[in-house]
């Protein structure tokens, strides 16, 4: 049993570094999580890990301590909804409003854990290719997990996740056979540029963007957090642009720097000056 003050230590730790909110009574999360790490790192157990990490934490253990407490859980298509809506409206807005400024679509996909969602946008992207009229879009991904980035980088899934969510002709397509399972074509996996990125630090200053994606992250974090993310995000949002978070996830009581898109229950929003680009139903 972990004792009270190495839970309050770890608690800390993981909010300042990973923004995991963890509050009371999840002991049992890092007692099945982080005995591997404090094998791996030669401390025995939680009691030699706290030890190390109270003395002078190496970065890369605090790294590997935050990794492992994070959710990776993701599917292809994960919703339904905000792929239809990309699909339908806001891809080809964005690729208008792209090709009279000159310039490419820009998506940012934080949080993209082992890839299934940058991958998805990029088959969509490929598949709607001929309508665009040759404006190019940049697809970048980030997470904060290096394992998480490695995995999503080889493009290889196994029979279960292919299952979950992928159309079976989108895997005809676009993924060949694998020893291992599945392996998407070089075609889609060099639509995607993968980054190292934590939420939490700013953001590259230059970076702009048509449609951020941030789903399914923030539900870990607290209200101030969230709202940092999200407010730093809607500065990033090129006019019309839009920011899709989790499908449970809301901005209510949070922040007023986005606001929901009309008629959508996608889990879509956009900065409220942008609001009369934005007449996606409900798909
Ligand atoms: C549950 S997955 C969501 C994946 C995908 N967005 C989706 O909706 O299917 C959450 C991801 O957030 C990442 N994450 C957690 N904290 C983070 C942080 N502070 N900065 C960047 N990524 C973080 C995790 O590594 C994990 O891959």
């Amino acid at each position: 049993m972990i004792a009270s003050d190495d839970y309050a230590f770890l608690s800390d730790l993981l909010k300042r570094h990973s923004g995991l909110a963890l509050g009371p009574g999840k002991e049992y999360l890092l007692e099945s999580r982080l005995p591997a790490v404090a094998v791996t790192y030669g401390h025995g157990d939680i009691t030699g890990l706290v030890h190390a990490l109270r003395a002078a934490p190496p970065k890369e253990l605090v790294k590997h301590v935050c990794d492992a407490m994070t959710t990776n859980e993701t599917m292809f298509f994960r919703d339904g909804k905000p792929f239809v809506a990309l699909e339908k409206e806001l891809l080809p807005a964005a690729a208008r409003r792209a090709r009279s400024q000159g310039r490419p679509v820009r998506i940012w996909c934080a949080a993209s854990s082992t890839g299934q969602e940058p991958y998805t946008i990029a088959m969509i992207v490929a598949q709607l290719e001929s309508q665009l009229e040759g404006v190019k879009v940049e697809i970048t991904a980030t997470d904060f997990s290096a394992a998480a980035l490695q995995r999503a980088k080889a493009g290889i899934y196994n029979q279960f996740e292919v299952q979950r969510g992928l159309p079976v002709q989108l895997l005809m397509k676009f993924f060949r056979p694998h020893p291992d399972g599945f392996e998407l074509v070089p075609d889609i996996r060099q639509r995607v540029s993968y980054r190292e990125i934590n939420l939490l630090d700013p953001f590259p200053s230059f970076w702009q963007f048509d449609i951020i994606f941030c789903r399914n992250v923030l539900i870990y974090f607290d209200v101030a957090t969230k709202k940092s993310v999200i407010d730093r995000m809607a500065t990033l949002l090129l006019p019309g642009g839009a920011l899709f978070l989790g499908g449970t996830e809301s901005t209510l009581g949070i922040t007023d720097s986005v606001v929901r898109a009309p008629g959508n229950a996608s889990g879509l929003f956009c900065r409220p000056q942008d609001l009369e680009f934005h007449t996606v139903k409900a798909a």
